[in-house]
Formats: C-alpha cells, sequence, structure tokens
C-alpha cells in the first residue's frame, strides 16, 4: 500500500524531458494555398533540452510548383504537437532575403512550458559559415533549399520553485497519511492488547497488590 502510493507520486512528477533530450519537431509548409502534411524532422534538426544549437534545417521541394515559388510558409510543432508556431514567412514578398529562425522554449526545470518563433534576416556574422546554403536558397530551381535555425532555451526559476513547493507539499500529505494510516493499522493490534492488559488489572486487582505489599513489606 505505501509503495502504491509512492509510485503514484513518481508518475506524476515524471512527465519531463531529460538534459540534452532530442524534442520531437515537425514541420508543415504552405505555398500556393496548398499545405502539406507533417513531417517529423530528424533528430539531429530537433532542438536538444536545454541545449543552445544552431542547425540547418532542409525544406523539401513543395510537389507539382514550377521554377518561380512566389510564396512559402513553414510552420514547426513540438513535443508531439503541444506547442505550434504560427506560419512564418521564408519566400516571398514579406519573408527577409535569407531567413533566419529564432526559436525560444522556455522550461521550467524538466518541463516544457512554450514556444516562440520568429522569422528575420540571418545575421550577417553567420554568412560566412553559410555560404554555400545561401547560394542554393537564392537560386530559385535548386532544392532542397535549408533554413538557418537558432533553438535556445530560457528557464523558467519563478515557476520552477512554485512546482518544486507544490511536489514538496504533495510529498509531505502522502507521507502523513501512510503515517496514519500505519498508526491506525497498528494502534488497532496495540488497543486490543491494552485493553485485555486493563481488563486482567481492573479483575485481580486488590489480591495482586496485597501479595506484593506483604512481600515488600516482609
Ligand atoms: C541553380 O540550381 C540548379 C539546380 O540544382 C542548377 O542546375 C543551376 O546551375 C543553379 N544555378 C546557379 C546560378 O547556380
Amino acid at each position: 500500500m505505501p509503495f502504491c502510493a509512492i509510485i503514484l507520486v513518481a508518475v506524476a512528477v515524471s512527465c519531463s524531458h531529460h538534459e540534452g533530450d532530442y524534442v520531437p519537431t515537425a514541420r508543415k509548409a504552405q505555398f500556393k494555398a496548398q499545405r502539406t502534411n507533417w513531417h517529423d524532422l530528424l533528430g539531429r534538426h530537433c532542438p536538444r533540452f536545454g541545449h543552445s544549437r544552431v542547425v540547418a534545417v532542409p525544406l523539401s521541394k513543395p510537389a507539382a510548383i514550377g521554377t518561380e515559388l512566389k510564396d512559402y510558409k513553414l510552420q514547426l510543432s513540438f513535443d508531439g504537437d503541444r506547442f505550434l508556431t504560427p506560419w512564418m514567412p521564408i519566400i516571398g514578398k514579406r519573408a527577409p532575403k535569407i531567413p533566419f529562425l529564432d526559436v525560444e522554449l522556455r522550461r521550467s526545470g524538466t518541463e516544457l512550458l512554450g514556444v516562440r518563433a520568429k522569422v528575420s534576416e540571418l545575421p550577417s556574422g553567420m554568412e560566412e559559415s553559410y555560404r554555400q546554403l545561401i547560394t542554393e536558397f537564392r537560386n530559385a530551381s535548386y532544392w532542397p533549399k535549408h533554413i538557418i535555425v537558432h533553438y535556445h532555451f530560457k528557464a523558467d526559476n519563478d515557476v520552477d520553485l512554485d512546482r518544486g513547493l507544490y511536489v514538496l507539499l504533495i510529498v509531505g500529505l502522502v507521507a502523513a497519511g501512510l503515517l496514519c494510516l500505519n498508526a491506525l493499522t497498528g494502534a488497532q493490534g496495540k488497543l486490543g492488547q491494552f485493553v485485555h492488559d486493563m481488563v486482567i488489572e481492573d479483575s485481580a486487582p486488590s489480591t495482586s497488590q496485597v501479595w506484593k505489599g506483604d512481600g515488600k513489606a516482609e
């Protein structure tokens, strides 16, 4: 019985990510008013829990599209569709020349709380490292193109502390409950014994006391 309670608490607390785990990520594209299905990203293109990393995510060529693509939007989903980004312009009038995707993942302890994504122009400091991918991106007929993505994590410490206290409170309550239960079940036996002893003492008090008194006196 105590073991069951402890296991339940452990399950409630352990819905979480470990440091460095891949956070499952999927992408979806929209072009010419068509939308693709969700495609899971490979581990090497996903965020790793708690780590900051820059990756080049491949975007496959939209089917049935000629050479010129005027509009391409991307949406990402994280942690099994728990968090979705809005549709982000990657190619087209409202898109940057060379898009750079900044993804901030908000965490508390081992839990993912939210995701914020923003598309902007590739920072000039990064152009040197991605020269080849930039050339491919500018070439309208070259596919797959790649988008440079920067994943980074932000810790939400206040919430973490609250949750920690909450977990402590639950553990404390369960422990108290178990102690009470133990005391009760143990007490039934002890109470019986106590009542039994009382009855025996009550039933023959005078004689035994007299005899004891006599023994001590002599
Ligand atoms: C653009 O990409 C296509 C397809 O890969 C290639 O044939 C062509 O040479 C490229 N154009 C330039 C200017 O690099």
